[in-house]
């Protein structure tokens, strides 16, 4: 039985006081909390294995790098990838997104080329594109998103897919709005309208809460952070279908992505050693597969069942207190578990303050998504953002939080 009660007690820092008050974190968009099985089996790694991979014929070397390789097969299996060498580890989606803009970006994107975006992406699937387009002279789309519902316009995305974009970047779960875009249904589209466009899934708010199969979704490229799904700092995944993965050129490169290298020519190495250069994370992956099992014991229907009951809680009770205007879709079976919002008349940063007073982390600003702010004529919003380890009661402080923001500015 999914208790996410019991779960707490494998989370160490959530026995921390903060201003005297027992720790309620409610920024999971921005990073998770780390169980006891992370942090050991990273501290495992390096009591007990650690050596450089690919190298050293000693045994913690063969170690290591069998340890490195399984955490790859686990990590690619839980995110439903075909085989483990369509999974490159990288640091985190914005390393993700940035390596597909480099590596297939540079040679697929030409100038006059459509780049589609929406409206409500994070700026790691922004401004890489920007970029991109300068590099090569390509131009940016942006699909509507509608201002009331926090979803994307469908007649808007078919209007920019007969543009026959190159490329349609767009975010699976919106960090900001809590949207669950229906990737099937833009794959569907895409082939329809746009049949050589390629696919990119921004995955940070989707695999740390709720099932994913990249297989199944008919994508081309699929990034995501370690550290949003219980895992550590660092490290992070981009699934790259096999065969756009074989032909693209890497994005770093150096030692241990090569096969042969001669004074005037190199012979990269094959897949997933060839986007590898350098030292990698091994002791990341390590946590990031403990996060995954994690996950996995669990269970990510169960996570998602309880975060989403978490947020349709939390939008129920924050509208009934009057003074506070929620972002994103109202029904809960259309977002993730996050609930970004504004106190009428105070400064997001204020309201985050007097809820810090109380022991109640969130996040006040922008979040990485001021095209989408700006767009609804925000300078900043609070964001709560749950996790499998939240509880109703912390949703209860949330709302008694929001009641001494009334007080003390008195509204
Ligand atoms: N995407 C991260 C957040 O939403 C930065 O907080």
């Amino acid at each position: 039985m999914f208790d996410a009660k019991k779960i707490r007690g494998d989370f160490p820092i959530l026995k921390r006081h903060v201003n005297g008050k027992l720790l309620a974190y409610l920024d999971n968009a921005a990073t998770s909390q780390k169980p006891r099985q992370v942090i050991e089996s990273v501290s495992d790694y390096y009591s007990n294995h650690n050596a450089n991979v690919h190298r050293g014929i000693h045994k913690l070397g063969d170690e290591a790098t069998s340890l490195y390789g399984e955490a790859r097969e686990v990590v690619a299996e839980f995110i439903g990838a075909n085989d483990s060498t369509e999974l490159v580890f990288v640091r985190n989606t914005t390393e993700g997104i940035n390596l597909v803009a480099y590596a297939w970006g540079n040679e697929n994107v030409g100038e006059g080329d459509v780049i589609v975006l929406s409206e409500m992406e994070h700026h790691s699937n922004i401004v890489p594109w920007q970029e991109l387009a300068k590099r090569v002279g390509a131009r940016l789309e942006y699909v509507r998103v509608e201002r009331e519902t926090g979803e994307l316009d469908w007649v808007d995305l078919k209007r920019k897919l007969q543009l026959k974009p190159k490329l349609l970047a767009v975010v699976q779960v919106s960090n900001f709005l809590g949207t669950i875009n229906d990737v099937a249904n833009i794959v569907r589209l895409a082939t329809r309208h746009a049949p050589r466009a390629k696919i990119l899934i921004d995955g940070a708010q989707a695999v740390p809460h709720m099932p994913v199969n990249v297989s199944l979704l008919g994508v081309d490229f699929y990034a995501f952070s370690g550290h949003k799904m219980l895992g550590p700092m660092g490290i992070g995944g981009l699934w790259v279908k096999r065969k756009i993965l074989t032909a693209m050129q890497p994005f770093l490169t150096g030692g241990g992505m090569i096969s042969e290298v001669h004074k005037k020519k190199t012979v990269f190495a094959d897949l997933p050693d060839r986007f590898d250069a350098g030292t990698p994370n091994v002791a990341g992956a390590r946590g990031l597969r403990a996060a995954v099992k994690y996950l996995q014991q669990m269970g990510m229907k169960n996570i998602f069942e309880h975060e989403q009951k978490l947020s349709q809680l939390a939008i129920t009770r924050l509208s009934n207190l009057g003074f506070v205007k929620i972002y994103g879709p109202k029904d809960s079976n259309r977002r993730g578990g996050l609930v970004a919002f504004e106190v009428k008349g105070v400064h997001a940063h204020d309201v985050a303050q007097v809820l810090d007073s109380e022991g109640i982390a969130v996040r006040s600003g922008h979040h990485c998504t001021m095209p989408m702010h700006t767009k609804l004529n925000l300078a900043a919003t609070v964001r709560a953002s749950f996790a499998l380890y939240n509880t109703e009661e912390e949703v209860a402080r949330l709302v008694q939080g929001l009641k001494k923001v009334k007080k003390v500015f008195r509204i």
